[in-house]
């Protein structure tokens, strides 16, 4: 499955003018990037990067994952255009075989992505305080997603559930429109980690 995903992305990312490329940065990861207590973070799924390259442009250090080299080539090389003390970290990864180091990262930000199994896995790589974004696509039978697979797309309240009393919910938005050139549905949360 995740090499005809790749398959999928590099084709995608080989047209030049794919629309993810041109959307801003999340709402959510703008509205809480400066309370992260530590400028190292984790761009999962980042596609070609419009979410790692703000990260990057606020001065973090940003390790930033996709299964396609093309979208990863096209995120290096405008994170190659930033100045001052943010970098961008560029890996292949394979996200179903994937877990990351505990405790590690001020921020995580996941957008347009689900892969269920790694969202406590990703809260336990926060380090004290630190902050999770997640912000992706939701089933709807009004809109479009009828014919998506339901593995990629969330319930009605479903992000909440994955956090434990470790973990305050800082925000979050149910069945929210109007993101990036399109009109599906998305939920969005973003949680910070307790300090022990
Ligand atoms: C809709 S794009 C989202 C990109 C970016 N997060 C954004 O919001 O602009 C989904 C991304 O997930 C990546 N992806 C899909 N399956 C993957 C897997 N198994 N491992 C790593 N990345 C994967 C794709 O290559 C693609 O870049």
């Amino acid at each position: 499955m995740a090499q005809k995903d790749r398959l999928k992305w590099d084709a995608k990312y080989s047209d030049g003018d794919h629309l993810i490329e041109k959307g801003e940065a999340s709402f959510m990861l703008k509205r809480y990037y400066d309370k992260a207590p530590a400028k190292r973070a984790l761009d999962v799924a980042c596609g070609t990067g419009r979410n790692a390259l703000f990260l990057a442009e606020h001065g973090f250090v940003v390790d930033a994952l996709d299964i396609s080299p093309v979208g990863l080539e096209r995120l290096q090389d405008h994170a190659g255009q930033i100045s001052g003390a943010g970098k961008v970290n560029c890996q292949v990864v394979d996200l179903d075989d994937y877990s990351p180091p505990e405790a590690s990262y001020g921020l995580i930000v996941v957008t347009n992505y689900l892969n269920r199994p790694l969202i406590p896995k990703l809260a336990k790589a926060l380090c004290d305080g630190g902050i999770l974004v997640i912000d992706t696509f939701m089933a709807d039978s009004q809109n479009g997603t009828r014919d998506f697979n339901p593995d990629y797309l969330l319930r009605a309240g479903e992000l909440p559930e994955y956090f434990d009393s470790g973990y305050e919910v800082l925000a979050f938005e149910d069945a929210r429109k109007g993101h990036c050139n399109n009109e599906l549905l998305k939920q969005a949360i973003a949680v910070c980690k307790i300090p022990a």
